[in-house]
């Protein structure tokens, strides 16, 4: 992370110690959100790889990806699918089990989501072990989609979870790190 752009992006997300365990130093995106500049330009970096592409769904993983990925579908003219804890979903879903920097969880996604073949761009607001993503790459995947990318503001690259996501053979994109 070098450019001046990044840097930036970078002193506008907020650490909070020992939250929600102790040991984790929770990188809080919310300083980003509330700053008028910065969430743009976070989201102008984020699709900016795809800018002119033809891309048929964003699909944004509970909580945070949802907030990212409403404003990533606008800016693709894309749809939205939502990437859902378990039991919040109306309609019928395939659902998976995954584990996290810190815990434990199921996700679900509406089976009739995509259609065969659409290419999807995932998003969320970090990456640590990669567990939670890649529970969505194979969820999107069981209902049909093409997931071209993923991408995140924050990856944590000691815990290695954008390689477990290239090694699914999913192109990643993140705005910084934090070691
Ligand atoms: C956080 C974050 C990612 C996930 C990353 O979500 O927003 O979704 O953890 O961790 P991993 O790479 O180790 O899987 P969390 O489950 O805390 O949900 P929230 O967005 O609802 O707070
Ligand atoms: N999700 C998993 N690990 C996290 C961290 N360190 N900060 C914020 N969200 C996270």
């Amino acid at each position: 992370m070098t450019s001046p752009i990044a840097r930036i992006l970078k002193d506008a997300i907020r650490t909070i110690p020992d939250y929600p365990r102790p040991g984790i130093e929770f990188r809080d995106i919310t300083t980003l959100l509330g700053d008028a500049w910065a969430f743009r330009r976070a989201v102008d970096e984020l699709v900016q790889p795809w800018a002119g592409s033809k891309i048929d769904k964003v699909a944004g993983i509970e909580a945070r990806g949802f907030i990212l990925g409403g404003a990533l579908a606008h800016q693709l003219s894309a749809g939205f699918v939502p990437v859902r804890k378990k039991g919040k979903l109306p309609s019928a879903t395939v659902r998976i089990a995954y584990s996290l920097e810190y815990g434990l969880d199921e996700m679900e996604v509406h089976k009739d989501a995509v259609k065969p073949g659409e290419k999807v761009i995932l998003v969320d607001d970090l990456v640590a072990t990669g567990g939670t993503a890649e529970a969505a790459v194979k969820l999107l995947r069981e209902i049909g989609a093409d997931v071209i990318a993923a991408v995140f503001v924050i990856d944590l690259p000691a815990l290695k979870g954008a390689d477990k996501i290239r090694a699914l053979g999913v192109p990643v994109h993140t705005l910084m790190s934090f070691d």
